[in-house]
């Protein structure tokens, strides 16, 4: 018990305020499952290596069972006098089972005990946040699948530019979406190594089965550098940055979702379970979740800064620097976690409003590109079209009508070539079907793609 002292090196306590400051039990005590996990493991091998007996193992079976369900029901003590979940269990598991629980600790050291424990729990998370990217791709997709023919304005720089199917659109983030589930997995590869065997910073002078212990816990290999294992937290930080990267997929979404929601686009309505009203203007409905899912992107973004400075300047091995990597882990884990479920349930409930988008997509000339193009398959160059067309532009935009609208003897006043077949060219669903090349936007490809993803995503 350290309500006095470490050991009987020391010669005073702890004050609170310290002991307050370095313990980490009332976070940390979210890796127990973890920790129980890894302990057995290590367990199992001292005694297949003999180096403590079977009834030894067998006692930290017992209380670890115990333990477990302790913690399960809630009745578990967390004492902040035992600083860490490591030492909080540890010391439980002594006063069931005696001697038995001082022996685990053999051949270990807490340094590789936590680098385990977290490696363990993120590996479970990643996971769980790999099938949510699942599910909100799946919504996505089906999104694009009926609403392949409808059309709306894309931008570049915010200014129409040509017409894109809405399906298209939401495959886009579809995309982002599988690079980052792709990341993720990638990652998990380099979460999945095992540091216990490093004990404190050089290994240990038991004789320690390592392999065995990574495979009981289902690791992929060993982390074979003992002063690496206990100290490098580069694995969370390549996590943190896969994180960081789909809160700003989800961030770039959410901008997209309010603009189209705002009187001016007027695309799209959102559920109102995901909106809230005003207090003071009763015509209010505001889209306060992807405003929120925008704003936490930057506290995301925030915990990869965080923790890819807290490592730069650590020399080898383990400081106590590493025990602040866990707060902006969790809060990373579970910010990913509750946007990805919401994000799921808002996108299958969205609401299309193809009129609004089609009306919007015929007020910028959208179609200009298409006639250029109609120009030079008709013999002109394209640098030529090019400057015909915006002619033609002009000409429609002082009279206020879109390109369509001018008579066929108007356009033929820009280039003689044009006849009417033009016409086709220049509305807005030739436009689409126009562009039916891999990746383009016709719906025609997005039902190639949808049909794609479905095969890939499993339905
Ligand atoms: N609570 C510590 C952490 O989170 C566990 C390892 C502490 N090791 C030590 N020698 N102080 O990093």
């Amino acid at each position: 018990n350290k309500s006095q002292a470490w050991s009987a090196l020391f010669s005073e306590p702890m004050s609170d305020l310290v002991k307050r400051y370095t313990a980490s039990v009332d976070f940390d005590k979210r890796l127990w499952d973890a920790d129980i996990r890894g302990s057995l493991a290590h367990a199992d091998m001292l005694a297949a290596q003999s180096i403590i007996s079977a009834e030894d193992h067998a006692s930290i079976q017992r209380g670890m069972a115990q333990i477990r369900e302790e913690i399960e029901s809630g009745r578990f003590e967390w004492k902040l006098d035992l600083e860490d979940v490591h030492l909080n269990i540890e010391a439980r598991l002594t006063e069931l089972v005696g001697l038995a629980g001082k022996r685990l600790h053999t051949g270990r050291s807490r340094n590789d005990q936590v680098a385990t424990d977290v490696r363990l729990w993120l590996r479970g998370e990643i996971d769980v946040l790999v099938g949510l990217l699942t599910e909100l791709q799946k919504v996505l997709v089906r999104q694009a699948e009926r609403h392949a023919d409808v059309i709306l304005p894309g931008f570049t720089h915010l200014q129409v530019a040509q017409p894109v199917s809405f399906g298209h659109h939401m495959l886009a983030y579809v995309e982002m979406f599988a690079r980052d589930a792709e990341r993720l997995l990638d990652a998990r590869k380099r979460v999945n190594r095992l540091p216990l065997g490093a004990a404190a910073l050089a290994g240990t002078s038991y004789p320690l089965d390592r392999e065995r212990v990574a495979r009981t816990l289902g690791m992929e290999g060993v982390a074979q550098n003992s002063l690496d294992a206990v100290s490098d937290r580069d694995f969370a930080i390549e996590f943190s940055a896969a994180a960081s990267l789909i809160m700003v997929h989800i961030s770039r979404l959410s901008e997209e979702l309010i603009l189209w929601m705002s009187q001016a686009f007027g695309f799209i309505a959102l559920p109102d379970r995901f909106c809230t009203g005003s207090s003071i203007m009763p015509q209010k409905k505001n889209p306060d979740v992807p405003e929120l899912a925008r704003g936490k992107s930057g506290r995301v973004v925030g915990h990869l800064i965080g923790l890819i400075t807290l490592m730069k300047g650590q020399p080898l091995a383990y400081n106590k620097d590493n025990q602040e990597d866990k707060e902006p882990l969790f809060d990373t884990v579970d910010t990913l976690n509750d946007t990805l479920r919401i994000f799921a349930d808002m996108m299958d409930g969205l609401t299309v409003k193809a009129d609004a988008m089609e009306r919007a997509a015929l007020k910028g000339y959208a179609t200009a590109t298409d006639l250029a193009d109609y120009l030079v398959k008709k013999g002109l160059p394209f640098r030529d079209a090019h400057e015909v067309v915006a002619h033609a532009v002009k000409t429609a935009q002082a009279q206020g009508v879109d390109l369509s609208a001018l008579s066929l003897d108007a356009l033929r006043q820009f280039d003689q070539r044009i006849e009417n077949d033009v016409y086709e060219v220049l509305s807005l669903q030739g436009s689409l079907n126009a562009r039916n090349v891999l990746g383009g936007t016709a719906p025609a490809q997005v039902r190639e793609q949808v049909k794609r993803h479905l095969v890939r995503l499993g339905g």
